[in-house]
């Protein structure tokens, strides 16, 4: 089954919540425009609603995570759901449990959705078809597949700060080859109509063929950011990478870290991004991530409406209504 046959009802709602690839153009301008109404809910002094009262969300991590984890905890508590973090390392699957006996046994607790990272590609998909139909799953990032709920709250950062995705050149900066991040984002972006999708990048961190993506590649990243609205810049996945894809980090920071001075090639009003966590005179200079075209601390915080927006709209045919949340 396709990521999108299974991720879609038959009415084309949100059933789970895998990619970013091949969903509809309006199915993610809803999510973004859900997700600015539970901007107004949580900016308010009671942030929480009623809308996913006596629903149970179960965060099942099995990668390190800070802000993912939290911001889905934080978000399905102000949508009045029950959560529980099950702490994987302290699970039966220590005991040898299978990863599916562990999951039938949490279903038959009769919860609602799955939050599940882990350091498979695919793992989100592959619990997807495995669990009845009550249950939704929402990807929180499979290996170096998809990260779907970080690129719509990049994608909302952006429109928040740009309005229309048509005229923007966006360039995303660094590790494409191992980033879940990035191959989420350029299907979103693509899907809402962006301009000009950029990726930089040295060609040993780059994937074959990723020109089919849709994208245009620039290897000179002093052409790469010439002009562009927005700078995505990625963190190294020093964890995923297999033998020597970079002379050393020091280097890597002299021919691809965002330091002011190439910030100074973007447009003056260009943004900065980084889904995090950054590492700071490697992939980004301080002055820069601290910097007032930096919006990564927004990022974090447009993830709690963007993550209440898909955790609603999983559940909205199962009974939840969205209008609620507005
Ligand atoms: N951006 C991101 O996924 O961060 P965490 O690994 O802290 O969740």
């Amino acid at each position: 089954m396709t990521a999108r046959d299974i991720q879609l009802d038959d009415q084309g709602r949100l059933r789970h919540f895998l990619t970013t690839e091949g969903l509809p153009r309006e199915l993610l301008e809803r999510m973004l425009d859900t997700a600015s109404s539970f901007t107004g809910v949580i900016e308010k002094s009671i942030k929480t609603v009623p809308l996913l009262r006596g629903r149970t969300v179960i965060n099942l991590f099995f990668e390190a995570s800070t802000r993912t984890r939290t911001t889905f905890e934080l978000a399905a508590k102000r949508l009045s759901a029950d959560v529980l973090n099950i702490d994987v390392g302290t699970s039966a699957t220590v005991k040898g449990e299978s990863l599916l006996d562990m999951l039938r046994n949490l279903e038959a607790m009769q919860c609602d959705m799955f939050v599940v990272r882990h350091a498979d590609s695919g793992a989100a998909h592959f619990i997807a078809e495995h669990v009845g139909n009550d249950l939704a799953i929402v990807n929180a990032g499979d290996g170096r597949h998809a990260h779907p709920t970080q690129a719509m709250l990049d994608m909302y950062t952006i429109r928040r700060h740009k309005r229309a995705f048509e005229p923007l050149r966006v360039a995303i900066v660094g590790d494409i080859l191992h980033s879940r991040v990035a191959r989420s984002q350029i299907h979103a972006l693509n899907a809402l109509g962006a301009g000009e999708v950029r990726v930089v990048g040295p060609r040993t961190l780059l994937p074959r063929h990723v020109d089919r993506l849709g994208v245009q590649v620039y290897h000179d990243i002093t052409a790469g950011l010439r002009d562009v609205d927005v700078i995505i810049t990625l963190r190294l996945q020093r964890e995923r990478m297999q033998g020597a894809l970079l002379p050393s980090e020091q280097e890597y920071y002299q021919l691809y870290g965002i330091t002011q001075e190439r910030l100074a090639l973007a447009k003056p009003d260009a943004i900065v991004m980084h889904p995090g966590p950054i590492n700071r005179g490697v992939e980004i200079e301080s002055a820069v991530a601290d910097g007032p075209q930096s919006v990564i601390l927004n990022q974090v915080t447009n993830g709690i409406a963007v993550r209440m927006a898909v955790m609603s709209m999983c559940l909205e045919g199962r009974g939840a209504s969205v209008q609620e949340g507005g």
